[in-house]
């Protein structure tokens, strides 16, 4: 075994404790929603956490598309989910504007109706909805259309029986709570579909992964186990099926939209023994709006627009993770996927959906690795119907209906309010210097990205379907990134830079005898 294989051997154990098994947006497995794009992962990659349904009041027939605080019917359901018998499960009294939170759908799980079991983009159908597409998009488009959020090119695969991580990001935090379902693929993606297999949650711990779960270095995220507080029985729907808690707390009082300051976490939150940037700062734990602090109608109030720094200070750089079980008796195929988050201080549900292959529990494949990075060229490929896959003949050229590739797919349909405070898609032109994806962080400067088809056109297999790296097959990872090439000890030895780091050691712990004296 060389010492790249070793060094990889030695970060995957470290980073993935149960190993052997198995605004926000589903992040593994990735979803259609993302169009196979890295930017803003895990929280929107690609645009995902931009396909939601409002206006979604527990009980009613239909969701409304309003942003109201009223129910949308005049018969809502009465919350499952109530002040002085559930506290553990609630944070938000009000919304944030003094409006009561009562039928919203966390109050119920799942009692709210949905107006896409993928999402629509940008919340609803004109004049309805935010009108807040992600970019590409024209508001109202629907998730469950392959036409407008195709399968990817990476498959996934799960073994029946076994237990498989789940992950989300949020990127503006509304309380409430989440879960996972299934639908045969070629079935219609209707609720009566995906309520018929909601997938079983294991054990009573989830993790919070860090890093941004970047594709290039979430082999070595920082994990971190906390509790998980799930809701089942009657209090859900479907009966008996469970639901957990989002389990950041959020801000105080003002929710902390349109820059306004986090007034500290609505509850208790988790990991107490740290203290983190996305609330201010100002008390430990793990609590905050999340990327939608720096967002508002900067045409009304100018003062909404973070700069760079604080737009990555407030971002959620992390992804929520769960164990699931997949049914043991679940017949082998393709399904389709879909989060359903309930959200407890709006009328909102996010949902993202993504595709599973899931073998026997008597195949011998491995099930895929989580969080093993994506090739990338969805959006490229004219088979899976991706934004700039009709670009391959415009390298050369960016006049007339070429012209589309070579300018930004702004976000929000170019509007002028709800500054995103990330980098605009472009089709073509913002490439890394191997024609691939460029990599951009939040707090980065705000400027284009590109999603890398030179290189995915210049590949043999660019545009073939593929399977996500397995769970046992550790030689196929692509790329390696640089930072897991740790052979620093040996190397500094042998290039006498060890004596550098002695003296830099030495030099601290001087420094530090002379302050104590
Ligand atoms: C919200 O409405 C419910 C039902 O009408 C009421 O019992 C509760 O006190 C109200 N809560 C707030 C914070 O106004
Ligand atoms: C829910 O579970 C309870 C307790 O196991 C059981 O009595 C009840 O029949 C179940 N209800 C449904 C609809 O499955
Ligand atoms: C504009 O936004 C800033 C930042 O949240 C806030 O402090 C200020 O009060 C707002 N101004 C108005 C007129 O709403
Ligand atoms: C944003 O503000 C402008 C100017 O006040 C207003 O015309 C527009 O309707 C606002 N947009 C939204 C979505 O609130
Ligand atoms: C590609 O598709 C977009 C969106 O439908 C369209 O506006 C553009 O003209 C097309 N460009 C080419 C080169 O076909």
């Amino acid at each position: 075994m060389n010492t790249k294989r070793a060094v990889i051997h030695f970060f995957l154990s470290w980073a993935l404790p149960w190993d052997a098994m198995g605004h926000g947006s589903m992040f593994e497995p990735p979803s259609r929603n993302s169009g196979g794009m890295s930017l803003l992962a895990p929280t929107c990659a690609g645009g995902a956490c931009q396909w939601y349904s409002q206006g979604c009041t527990i009980g009613c027939p239909q969701c409304s598309g309003r942003y109201s605080a009223e129910p949308d019917c005049a018969n809502p359901a009465e919350p499952t989910l109530k002040w002085g018998e559930d506290d553990n499960l609630l944070q938000y009294h009000t919304d944030g504007h003094g409006a009561n939170t009562t039928y919203f759908p966390w109050r119920y799980p799942g009692a709210a109706p949905i107006m896409d079991s993928c999402g629509i983009a940008g919340g609803g159908t004109p004049p309805f909805g935010q009108l807040d597409p992600p970019p590409g998009h024209p508001a109202g488009s629907s998730g469950s259309d392959t036409a407008h959020a195709p399968k990817l090119l990476e498959q996934t695969i799960w073994v029946a029986g076994s237990a498989v991580e789940v992950a989300w990001g949020i990127a503006a935090n509304h309380g409430g709570g989440y879960q996972y379902r299934l639908c045969p693929e070629g079935e219609p993606l209707t609720e009566e579909c995906f309520t018929s297999t909601p997938l079983e949650f294991v054990g009573d711990k989830q993790w919070i992964r860090f890093d941004n779960g970047n594709p290039h270095t979430a082999a070595i995220s920082r994990l971190r186990e906390i509790p998980a507080v799930r809701v089942s029985g009657d209090k859900v729907l479907p009966v008996n099926s469970t639901w957990t808690k989002n389990p950041i707390a959020g801000c105080k009082i003002n929710g902390a939209r349109e820059k306004l300051p986090c007034l500290g976490p609505t509850m208790v939150p988790p990991l107490l023994d740290e203290t983190f940037p996305y609330g201010g700062g100002a008390e430990p734990g793990l609590y905050g709006f999340g990327g939608g602090h720096c967002m508002g109608n900067v045409s009304r109030n100018a003062s909404v627009r973070c700069t760079d720094m604080e737009y990555g200070n407030a971002v959620f750089n992390f992804a929520i993770v769960d164990l699931v079980k997949v049914p043991e008796h679940i017949p082998p195929g393709n399904y389709v996927i879909s989060f359903r988050w309930d959200c407890e201080q709006t009328k909102q549900i996010w949902s993202s959906c993504g595709d599973v292959t899931i073998k026997g529990p008597d195949a011998p494949a491995a099930g895929t690795k989580p969080f093993s990075a994506l090739r990338g060229c969805t959006p490229c490929c004219a088979a899976m119907g991706g934004l700039c896959a009709n670009c391959t003949r415009c390298l050369n050229d960016r006049t007339g209906d070429c012209a589309y590739c070579w300018k930004p797919l702004e976000w929000w349909g170019g509007r002028q309010y709800w500054s995103p405070r990330a980098s605009h898609i472009q089709c073509l032109g913002y490439e890394a210097s191997d024609g691939g994806a460029s990599t951009w962080m939040p707090g980065q400067p705000t400027s284009v990205w590109s999603p890398g088809c030179p290189k995915c056109w210049a590949l043999e297999d660019g545009c073939a379907m593929h399977v996500r790296d397995l769970e046992q097959d550790i030689s196929v990872t692509p790329t390696l990134p640089d930072v897991i090439d740790l052979r620093i000890p040996r190397d500094w030895m042998l290039h006498g830079s060890g004596a550098l780091l002695l003296a830099v050691i030495g030099f601290a712990l001087a420094k530090r005898k002379i302050f104590q004296i």
